[in-house]
């Protein structure tokens, strides 16, 4: 089946998010991290920063090959930043105006919020 013009560019924005959804949750999981203050959760945290740092290698050697620039910035691209830099800054908040449990509190959500995929 031969792949039109138009399926081509919307791969590649997929790919776009992809890379954003890793590299922001590379960042929302290192923060969570300094939230916790409940040891499973930082050591379950942990594991996710350690897949999460794993699937955004993966995805930076699929840009290694011919085809989208790994630092194209598309519309779709930075709003998924926007809502995981908003996941960051919503917790160093809490962690900056509030207790510790709060902070973990809102770590917890941040870190379970589903980040939503533009295309
Ligand atoms: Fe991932």
């Amino acid at each position: 089946m031969e792949t039109s013009k138009y399926d081509e560019a919307r791969l590649h924005e997929l790919l776009y998010q992809a890379l954003e959804t890793e590299a922001g949750g590379i960042k929302i999981y290192e923060t969570a991290i300094s939230c916790a203050k409940n040891s499973d959760l930082k050591e379950e945290w942990q594991g996710y920063l350690d897949e999460t740092k794993t699937h955004h290698k993966t995805l930076l050697e699929v840009f290694e090959k011919p085809g989208p620039d790994s630092k194209a910035r598309t519309p779709g691209r930075k709003v998924v930043a926007h809502i995981g830099d908003s996941l960051v800054k919503a917790m160093q908040m809490a962690r900056e105006e509030s207790d510790a449990d709060a902070a973990q509190l809102v770590a917890a959500n941040a870190s379970c919020s589903p980040r939503p995929r533009i295309t």
